[in-house]
């Protein structure tokens, strides 16, 4: 029998009159009830390994405006963390890890079935948000693409341009594939687990996939997703995956073919008329406004949002942003996009 829940019927190739719809980072400091919760625990990493007010800021944005699916709080760093590297987060700046730039960084990496150690609380997340979510609302697992993991293992610290990342591949070609093995190998084992506690779909985060071009587009985003996906329908077969090869720009034609991805995110620099004929005809696509509009709202959200919703009404569509939602953003304005794509 067909789902009853909107996104997995997207996901499952059905045209909706009404897309389903959910935000990147909809669980976020532009909540004054996530603001609460995060004061309450201390820290963004003690929030992510704490289930109960993990779960409880998934669920905040669910009560708030009844978004089609909740994904998971946590974080794509938590991986490396899990692999040894240390991680912190300085505010106002963002992330900091230990770097790996050397075969002795490296080696003292954990094997990559050791993350369940550090990771079982988020585990313990899924199974909360599995047993209190609404019934119609999916709940979305996810992790980092590798490249986009190593970017910043490599670095330390989120980069402008992944520089430090780019000059490993080219001076160091075998250190840079092992590292990028070790945290494709993580991510199967961490998404299977996610899945097994009740995550209904995946998502790939693949946020710097815009900065490989040509060859190392394809050997470092399209084929790392790919062996992730083909392991993860092995294990389990029903549970769709979307990927998001963030500016992959021409790349994202033929990317869910590629990928074996039931679904590929849109950043919003991607014309919705263009990704409709070019990207929607192989299935499913979600995205892509501006994240912006949640900060200015008025007349111009409400006519990009009819603009995608009118441009990817020919086929399977998951309303989304075209990247995650900042913290300046007015709680009114998302409001107004899920009135203005439910008719309201
Ligand atoms: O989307 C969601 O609501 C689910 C939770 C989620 C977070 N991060 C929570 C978070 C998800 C899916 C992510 C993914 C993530 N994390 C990505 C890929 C997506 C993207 O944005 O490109 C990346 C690159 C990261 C790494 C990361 N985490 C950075 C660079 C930062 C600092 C930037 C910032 O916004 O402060 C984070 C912190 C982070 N992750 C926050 C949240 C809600 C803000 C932490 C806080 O409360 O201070």
């Amino acid at each position: 029998m067909a789902s009853t829940k909107k996104i997995l019927r997207a996901l499952a190739g059905e045209r909706q009159d009404i897309p389903p719809v959910w935000m990147m980072r909809q669980a976020g400091r532009y909540l004054p009830e996530y603001r609460a919760t995060r004061a309450q625990a201390g820290d963004f990493l003690s929030l992510c390994y704490a289930p109960d007010l993990a779960a409880e800021v998934t669920l905040q944005p669910i009560r708030r405006y009844g978004f089609d699916a909740a994904i998971l709080f946590a974080d794509i760093l938590l991986v490396p963390q899990a692999l040894g590297a240390d991680l912190w987060f300085v505010t106002g700046e963002g992330p900091r890890l230990s770097t790996v730039t050397q075969q002795r960084d490296f080696d003292v990496l954990k094997p990559a079935d050791a993350i369940h150690d550090t990771l079982s609380p988020i585990y313990d997340t899924v199974r909360i948000l599995s047993r209190e979510l609404p019934e119609d609302t999916t709940l979305i697992g996810f992790a980092g693409a590798p490249w986009t993991v190593a970017t910043y293992m490599i670095a330390g610290q989120g980069t402008p341009d992944q520089a430090p990342a780019h000059a490993l591949r080219q001076e160091n070609t075998a250190l840079f594939e092992a590292l990028l093995e070790r945290i494709t190998e993580a991510t199967i084992l961490y998404l299977s687990a996610q899945i097994e506690a009740g995550a209904e779909v995946v998502k790939l985060f693949d946020s710097w996939a815009g900065s490989l071009s040509g060859e190392a587009f394809d050997r470092y985003a399209t084929k790392p997703a790919q062996r992730i996906i083909s392991e993860l329908k092995a294990r389990h077969p029903d549970v769709p995956v979307i990927a998001f090869p963030r500016e992959a720009g021409d790349k994202y034609r033929g990317f869910a073919k590629a990928t074996g991805a039931d679904c590929v995110a849109l950043d919003n620099s991607v014309d919705p008329v263009w990704a409709a004929q070019n990207v929607q005809c192989d299935g499913c696509v979600q995205g892509n406004l501006k994240s912006s509009h949640m900060v200015t709202g008025g007349q111009a959200l409400i006519e990009d949002t009819r603009t995608i919703v009118q441009a990817f009404s020919g086929g399977p569509h998951i309303f989304n942003l075209g990247h995650g939602i900042t913290p300046d953003a007015d709680p009114e304005n998302v409001q107004l996009m899920i009135d203005t794509i439910r008719g309201k």
